[in-house]
């Protein structure tokens, strides 16, 4: 049965790193795997053309896909536009509309980029961490929200930080299932000395760690835990955290890895359908320039194919052609080190087919 993968590059980089996995994607189609790639518009370039970052086609075209692969939204263009209308509206609407609520981010180093991260080579040597990010609740959709003028005069922005009990429950669940295939440990990570909010969070997390006795649960508080990850990331092994913290924390993350470029994410609903994007944004200072790191998209591509599409070698074979490549030398400007190769985006994009 050929599955159907709606691709959105959105803005900026965009279309160049999204260009690169589907090249991947096309060999891999060329020698039988069954998908069909329907394109479709999203983001900023999707208000200029229709003047909503979410046309109903698109939404459609998601709803029908077995999965989607985004490449980034947002840009300088469209910073002033009524945030309603926003490109960051258009990813935001998919995640909620998809109920994609489960955002897996993992961090892993790939040794050869050991010189490529800021922080020094032992402290990052094996890195593995999977950061589990809540993604359609929390501060990013709560209600009331917006910016109001109170009676004298001056004006007020807010935001609700709002969880139920059964969201907490879904994510946490989602984290222990996945420790379990792992290193069996759970980092929660919340702000339960100040927010009511978080209290909720960990009290959640800790009712069902009970059901995951094989799993060993531990609670971080967020500031700690954005210092932990930089003094010693070892430690973790699965982090699960609120679609806030998670944003920062996977940022963070990343820069243990050599690179935001080097990034990819699932955003994955009850049954397993999912977007795949890289955890980076549109990158608006090199846009154009074919000069953004596709390895993120690459292997976000990969992560489609084990999470959704049922194909864990092929998607194995992907990151190993990513290894082969970097064993090779070649390096986007991103991740690029003394004595290494640089190449363009679309270099490395024809270095990972080659190696495939
Ligand atoms: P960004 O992630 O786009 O860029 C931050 C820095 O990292 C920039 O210097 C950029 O050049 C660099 N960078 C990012 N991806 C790279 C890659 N693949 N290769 C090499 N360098 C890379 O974050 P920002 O500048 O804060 O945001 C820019 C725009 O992107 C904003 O409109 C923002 O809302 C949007 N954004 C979108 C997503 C998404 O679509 N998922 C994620 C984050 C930000
Ligand atoms: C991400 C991005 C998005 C987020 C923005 C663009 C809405 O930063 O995917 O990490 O905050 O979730
Ligand atoms: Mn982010």
């Amino acid at each position: 049965m050929t599955q159907n993968i709606a691709v959105l590059a959105g803005d900026g980089i965009g279309p160049e790193i999204v260009n690169e996995a589907i090249k991947v994607l096309n060999v891999l189609k060329q020698e039988g795997l069954s998908i069909d790639l329907h394109e479709g518009l999203v983001g900023g370039a999707a208000y200029d053309e229709t003047g909503s970052p979410l046309p109903e086609a698109t939404l459609a075209l998601a709803k029908q896909a077995d999965a989607i692969l985004l490449g980034a939204v947002g840009g300088y263009k469209w910073e002033s536009l009524d945030i309603s209308v926003r490109p960051e509206k258009g990813l935001l609407g998919l995640r909620s509309a998809l109920n994609l609520f489960a955002n897996l981010r993992p961090a892993i180093l790939y040794p050869q980029l050991a010189d490529a991260s800021t922080l020094k080579p032992d402290v990052v040597a094996g890195l593995d961490l999977m950061i589990v990010r809540e993604l359609t609740g929390g501060i990013y959709f709560g209600q009331p929200r917006g910016i109001r003028t109170l009676d004298d005069g001056e004006q007020q922005g807010f935001n609700t930080l709002i969880y139920r009990e059964s969201e907490i429950e879904r994510i946490g669940r989602v984290a222990f299932e996945i420790a379990r295939k792992r290193g069996s440990r759970v980092c929660s990570v919340d702000k339960a000395n100040v927010l009511e909010c978080t209290e909720l969070w960990r009290n959640v997390m800790t009712r069902i760690a009970a059901d995951y006795p094989d799993v060993e649960l531990t609670h971080m508080y967020v500031d700690n835990a954005a210092m932990q990850l930089v003094r010693a990331p070892k430690q973790f092994d699965v982090m699960v955290t609120t679609n806030m913290f998670g944003d920062i924390l996977s940022d963070c993350a990343s820069m243990l890895t050599g690179s935001i470029g080097m990034l990819p994410s699932a955003s994955l609903d009850a049954n397993r359908k999912g977007m795949y994007e890289p955890i980076h944004g549109s990158a608006p200072d090199i846009a154009g320039e074919n000069k953004a790191n596709p390895l993120a998209t690459i292997l976000s591509a990969a992560m489609m194919l084990r999470y959704t599409l049922g194909e864990a070698d092929r998607a194995d074979r992907i990151e190993q052609a990513v290894s082969r490549v970097l064993d090779q030398g070649l390096r986007t400007a991103d991740i690029f080190s003394e004595g290494m190769t640089l190449v363009s985006t679309s270099e490395m994009g024809d270095a990972v087919v080659a190696a495939l």
